[in-house]
C-alpha cells in the first residue's frame, strides 16, 4: 500500500492557483502581488547609491513621503520617513494628504491599503511590484465567494461576520466590507473578534488560520473546538454543514511562508540553550509555538517589549529576521537572538531594495511615476468601508 503525503505530512499538495511566480520574472495579473517591475535599475554595486537615495528624496522634499514596514531591509529603513507595523503604516499613509507621492516599503497589500485610505490627488508607489505576500495569494475573491455561497448553504451566512486581515487583497478587502465585516492587524485582532461577536455569532477569518485561532483561543476565551478551518482547495472547504453551523470561527487554510515555519521544537531548543530566556513571538506563528511562548505580539507590540526590558535579559523572538537584527543592534545591552536559525527573511518584504529606491525616487525627480499601485473605485467603495471600521475599533 501507497502513503500519499497528505497522510505522512497532514500537508495539502494542491499548489494554489497563485503558486509563487520566479520572482522578478513573469507575469500574473490576477495576483495580489501584481506584475514584473519595468525600469532600468541601477547596479547593487553602484557605491554612491546611498548618496543618490539622499539627493533624490531631498530635490522631492515634502511632495513625497516614504513609508517602511519592520521587516524591511536596513538599507531601505534609513531612507523611510515613518517606520511601522501595517497597523500603523495605514494610519500613518492616511494622515499625510499633503504628500503627494506615498513611497511605499512594504508589500502589495499594504500599498493597496494606503491608496484606499489616501486622497485621490496622492499616488502610491511600490517600489517592486513583485513584492507580494504568499499568505494574502492563498484567499481569492472566486474562492472566497463559493465559501460564502457554502455557509449560505448550511444556513448561517446571516449569522457570520467576516473578519479579513490586513494581509489580504483589496478583493478580500472589498468583500470582507460588503458583507459588514471588519479589517483588523495583529494589534488589534482581539478587538476585531469582540466587536464581530457583538454583530453576529460566528466569524469568518480570512486569511492567516494562525492569527484567527491565536486571538479566538488565547485572547478571547474560545476552545481549539469552537474552531473549524476551510480549505479552499476541496469542495464545502473540506467541511459537513454540521461542522461548520456548529463552529464559531471559521478559520480560512492560509497561513505565512514565514512565521508558520517557527515550531515547538525550535522553543524548547532556546529554552535548554538559554536558561532564563523570554521567548516572544508573532501572533502569525502556530498555535502550539504561541502557546509555548512566554508573550506574543504584533511587531509594535515586539519592539515596545524589547525596549522596556531589563538590560542583561534574554530575549528569544519569533518574527522576521530583518525586524530580529535590527532589535539585537539597538539593544547591546540584552542577549538577542532569533528563535529558529532554518527561518529565512520574507523573500517577498526583501524584493523591495536600495536600487529599486533609487529607482522610485529618481523616476519621481525626472517626472516619471512607476509602479503606481491604483485600485479600482468600486472595490475601494467596499474595502474602505471595512477599513473604515478597523480604524474606528474602540
Ligand atoms: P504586522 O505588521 O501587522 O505585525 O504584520 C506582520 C506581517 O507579516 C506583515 O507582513
Ligand atoms: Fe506575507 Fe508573511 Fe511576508 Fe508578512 S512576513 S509579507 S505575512 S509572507
Amino acid at each position: 500500500m501507497t502513503t500519499t503525503i497528505t497522510e505522512t505530512y497532514g500537508v495539502d499538495p494542491t499548489p494554489t492557483p497563485l503558486a509563487l511566480l520566479l520572482l522578478g520574472r513573469e507575469a500574473d495579473p490576477n495576483s495580489e502581488r501584481g506584475v514584473e517591475c519595468p525600469g532600468d535599475l541601477p547596479p547593487a554595486s553602484d557605491p554612491n547609491l546611498v548618496e543618490r537615495a539622499r539627493a533624490a528624496k531631498a530635490t522631492l522634499g515634502d511632495r513625497v513621503f516614504i513609508l517602511g514596514h519592520h521587516y524591511q531591509r536596513d538599507e531601505v529603513i534609513e531612507f523611510a520617513d515613518v517606520t511601522g507595523d501595517s497597523f500603523k503604516l495605514a494610519r500613518d499613509a492616511a494622515a499625510r494628504p499633503e504628500a503627494e507621492y506615498i513611497v511605499f516599503c512594504g508589500v502589495h497589500f499594504m500599498a493597496e491599503s494606503a491608496d484606499i485610505l489616501t486622497t485621490a490627488a496622492q499616488q502610491v508607489i511600490l517600489p517592486d511590484l513583485a513584492a507580494g505576500c504568499s499568505m494574502a495569494d492563498m484567499a481569492t475573491a472566486e474562492q472566497v465567494a463559493e465559501c460564502w455561497d457554502a455557509l449560505a448553504d448550511a444556513g448561517i451566512a446571516d449569522v457570520t461576520v467576516p473578519v479579513s486581515y490586513m494581509n489580504s487583497s483589496a478583493d478580500i478587502k472589498a468583500f470582507t466590507g460588503r458583507h459588514g465585516g471588519t479589517i483588523c492587524t495583529s494589534s488589534n485582532a482581539k478587538r476585531a473578534l469582540e466587536w464581530a461577536f457583538e454583530q453576529g455569532e460566528k466569524v469568518l477569518f480570512l486569511p492567516d488560520q494562525h492569527l484567527g485561532r491565536n486571538t479566538a483561543v488565547r485572547d478571547m476565551g474560545l476552545s481549539l473546538d469552537d474552531c473549524v478551518v476551510y480549505n479552499p482547495h476541496k469542495p464545502n472547504g473540506g467541511l459537513t454543514a454540521e461542522q461548520l453551523r456548529d463552529a464559531k470561527m471559521i478559520l480560512w487554510r492560509g497561513h505565512c511562508s514565514v512565521h508558520g515555519r517557527f515550531s515547538l521544537d525550535s522553543v524548547n531548543d532556546v529554552r535548554a540553550r538559554i536558561p532564563g530566556v523570554n521567548v516572544l513571538v508573532h501572533p502569525e506563528c502556530k498555535h502550539e509555538v504561541v502557546a509555548a511562548a512566554d508573550m506574543v505580539g504584533s511587531t509594535e507590540y515586539i519592539i515596545k517589549a524589547l525596549d522596556a526590558a531589563e538590560p542583561g535579559s534574554k530575549w528569544a523572538i519569533g518574527t522576521e529576521l530583518n525586524l530580529v537584527r535590527r532589535l539585537a543592534k539597538a539593544h547591546p545591552d540584552k542577549e538577542i537572538v532569533f528563535l529558529d536559525r532554518a527561518v529565512c527573511f520574507c523573500s517577498t518584504m526583501n524584493r523591495i531594495d536600495l536600487p529599486h529606491l533609487v529607482w522610485a525616487l529618481e523616476s519621481l525627480v525626472e517626472g516619471r511615476v512607476p509602479n503606481v499601485i491604483t485600485v479600482d473605485p468600486e472595490t475601494e467603495k467596499h474595502a474602505k468601508a471595512a477599513l473604515d471600521r478597523m480604524l474606528a475599533l474602540p
